[in-house]
């Protein structure tokens, strides 16, 4: 199965011009040509169309970081699935902790989103979330439940799981405890049917994306502040070669 390697840029100041997107995928392109993995690049809303054609000719994804729960129609600021997808986004960050937690989105809205996206033909990247490791165990069959509510197994679904504590901390989970959650997150998908990848993120460097990967058995890595060096973000996409 192709890792999957994929970047969150939030709203981070490095990110406020479309240049820095332009400088970005200059330098980005020719350090991850040869990658065979699936790498994807999510970037704000406002930098999605500079994004795609950016990487237009390349194999490097371009994904948004949320879409809006409703399909179409009056409802001021948000962004359709189906807006993303004319725009040539191919991939959707949905129910990233940070959104459950300033903009109260629940698994209910999150399974709206994934239903959403689906029909549109994005590739939803659906972010599990949990503050200790016993509130990962409590609520982990809840948090599958509801947000993958009447979702075929047939489906192309990436399944992301960060710890809260280890988002932008520099704390990141260790290996031992990324390849226990990983194989609990694919033994619960297992038992609905499901065989969706299951990627970590929080705090991912360059120095312990290797081990994830490769020691601990996750199928790719959701990357927040490291992807926004593209040298740093190529090196966590060339992980596991050799
Ligand atoms: P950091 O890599 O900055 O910890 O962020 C993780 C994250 O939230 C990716 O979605």
């Amino acid at each position: 199965m192709k890792k999957w390697y994929i970047a969150n840029f939030k709203m981070s100041k490095e990110v406020e011009s479309e240049q820095s997107i332009v400088n970005y995928a200059e330098k980005f392109i020719p350090l991850v040509e040869d990658v065979e993995d699936n790498v994807v690049i999510c970037a704000p809303y406002i930098h999605l169309s500079e994004a795609v054609a950016q990487f237009i000719d390349t194999d490097v994804l371009v994904g948004a970081e949320n879409c809006a729960m409703w399909e179409a129609g009056a409802y001021t600021g948000e962004i359709s699935a189906a807006m993303l997808d004319k725009a040539g986004v191919k991939v959707v960050i949905l129910g990233h902790s940070e959104r459950r937690n300033y903009f109260g989105e629940d698994n209910t809205i999150v399974n709206k989103k994934l239903t959403l996206a689906l029909k549109y033909g994005l590739i939803p990247v659906v972010c599990l979330s949990f503050e200790t490791e016993d509130a990962f165990k409590e609520t982990l069959k809840d948090q599958l439940d509801s947000v993958l509510k009447d979702v075929s197994a047939d489906e192309n679904v990436v399944i992301a799981f960060e710890p809260t504590f280890a988002i932008g901390t520099g704390k990141a989970l260790g290996k031992e405890e990324v390849k226990q959650f990983t194989k609990q997150i694919k033994d619960q998908l297992k038992d609905k049917g499901y065989d969706f990848p299951v990627l970590y993120g929080g705090s991912v460097k360059p120095d312990n994306a290797k081990d994830f990967i490769v020691e601990a058995g996750a199928d790719g890595l959701l990357v927040g502040g490291a992807s926004l060096d593209p040298e740093k973000f190529a090196e966590i996409c060339t992980c596991a070669k050799d």
